[in-house]
């Protein structure tokens, strides 16, 4: 009799089991049109996907935010947790941005914040209209200018994934990393025009292990930038340009500046890009550190400043007097170039100039073939305030 029951007590048990093991492998579908959303470009979705949202995020198990094809107007939202389970925001669709000036007045237009376990994902499209945007920004002269949207940010998101997505026309950055622990993103297309202002395609900051595959980024500004407190950066099988290529930094001006550490690039491409592969700190600045860098199996063509080190980056002068002096107090150390091959469009192919008051430390030069694309000699290198190490072949003659 007491085995009977114990017996009748286990299959219990090992159904609830089965139940709950179910009820994990079975995702919950959230579409929006089950909550109003329209596909029609007019109806703003905006109210329909936040009310979808809140019902996925409450959900308990693995939830499935879907946007089916065709294509949605949406306005600026922000998806926050954190939520109960894990979720996978899957764009199958076209979201489209809103064009009304006084509506985008801000500098998100799909946020995503404090969560973990988020796959953005679905082979859809974010269409920022930027066109729009781009003739009001006049941020290279005027500092208060803005805001302008964001596309797609990720603040305070942990273990999460972006893959299959394709990013036309924002307003200002594409992505936006900050705060983020443990990310990747891959398989995306990222386009703007080659004029359009401001249009980043991934910009990271105080975010650690951050990993960027097998894209294509072809826009008007950075490809992607790393800012202060990015480390445990992976960048690899990126083809970049137009646009500014591949920067980190600008460093040194916030306060309690994070420092920048552990930043890879392997094989990537520059394609008629105004840079390559840049590390830029302000000409006046605070004490912050950037080191542990390598660059690897780089091709580009026909970049105007393939490699370069700008520790005098003032693009408004004057650049004031920060920290007490007129030079960078950004350190820069162990950072190597390995296998960068292709062609300059000016004559300077590698262009290093460090800080007169903080001298670049243990900068590698290897097996490095730049030709200049263009008449008046053979391209040329320009090095300051650098120490350092050259090895293998080197076009142009080194200056280290
Ligand atoms: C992300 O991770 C950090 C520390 O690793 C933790 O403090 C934070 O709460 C996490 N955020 C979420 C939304 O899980
Ligand atoms: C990073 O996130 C992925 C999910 O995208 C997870 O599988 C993996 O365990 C995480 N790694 C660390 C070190 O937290
Ligand atoms: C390098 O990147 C190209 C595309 O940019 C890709 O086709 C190739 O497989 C990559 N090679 C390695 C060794 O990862
Ligand atoms: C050289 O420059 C011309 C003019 O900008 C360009 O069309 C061509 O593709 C460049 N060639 C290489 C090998 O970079």
């Amino acid at each position: 009799m007491a085995l009977k029951s114990s017996f009748g007590i286990v299959l219990v048990l090992i159904l609830l089991c089965f139940i709950d093991i179910t009820h994990g492998l079975s995702p919950k579908l959230f579409d929006v049109r089950n909550y109003g959303a329209i596909a029609d470009e007019k109806t703003d979705n905006t109210q329909a996907f936040l009310e979808a949202w809140d019902d996925a995020c409450a959900y308990g198990g693995r939830s499935r935010f879907y946007i089916p094809p065709g294509t949605f107007l949406l306005g600026s939202v922000s998806f926050v947790g954190p939520c109960e389970g894990t979720m996978a925001f899957l764009i199958r669709g076209t979201l489209k941005a809103g064009t009304q000036p006084h509506k985008f007045s801000t500098d998100t237009w799909i946020g995503f914040r404090y969560l973990s376990d988020l796959t953005v994902k679905g082979g859809g499209y974010l269409d920022g209209q930027g066109q729009v945007a781009w003739p009001l920004n006049d941020c290279s002269k005027n500092s208060h200018c803005g805001p302008f949207p964001v596309s797609m940010r990720f603040d305070f998101v942990n273990n999460s994934r972006i893959h299959h997505l394709r990013s036309i026309d924002s307003k200002n950055t594409h992505f936006s990393i900050f705060a983020c622990y443990n990310m990747s993103i891959s398989h995306v297309r990222i386009t703007a025009p080659e004029d359009s202002p401001n249009t980043d395609g991934v910009r990271i900051g105080v975010s650690t292990k951050i990993e960027i595959s097998r894209s294509v980024i072809r826009t008007g500004d950075d490809c992607i930038s790393m800012l202060s407190g990015s480390k445990d950066i992976d960048i690899y099988d990126v083809s970049c340009g137009p646009g500014h290529g591949i920067s980190v930094g600008s460093l040194g001006r916030s306060h309690g500046d994070e420092y920048v550490s552990g930043i890879r690039i392997r094989n990537c491409s520059f394609i008629g890009t105004d840079n390559g592969l840049r590390i830029k700190t302000w000409a006046s600045s605070l004490y912050s550190l950037a080191s542990n860098m390598i660059f690897e199996d780089i091709f580009m063509q026909n970049v105007r400043n393939p490699i370069l080190i700008d520790q005098q980056y003032c693009p408004f002068p004057p650049c004031g007097n920060w920290g007490g002096s007129s030079s960078s107090a950004v350190q820069i150390k162990n950072v190597k170039f390995r296998n960068v091959w292709g062609t300059s469009s000016s004559k300077i192919a590698i262009n290093i100039q460090c800080s007169r008051m903080m001298p670049c430390r243990n900068i590698e030069l290897e097996d490095i073939n730049l030709a200049y694309n263009g008449s008046g000699g053979a391209a040329t290198s320009l090095c300051s305030n650098v120490k350092g190490f050259a090895f293998g072949r080197q076009r142009p003659p080194g200056c280290l």
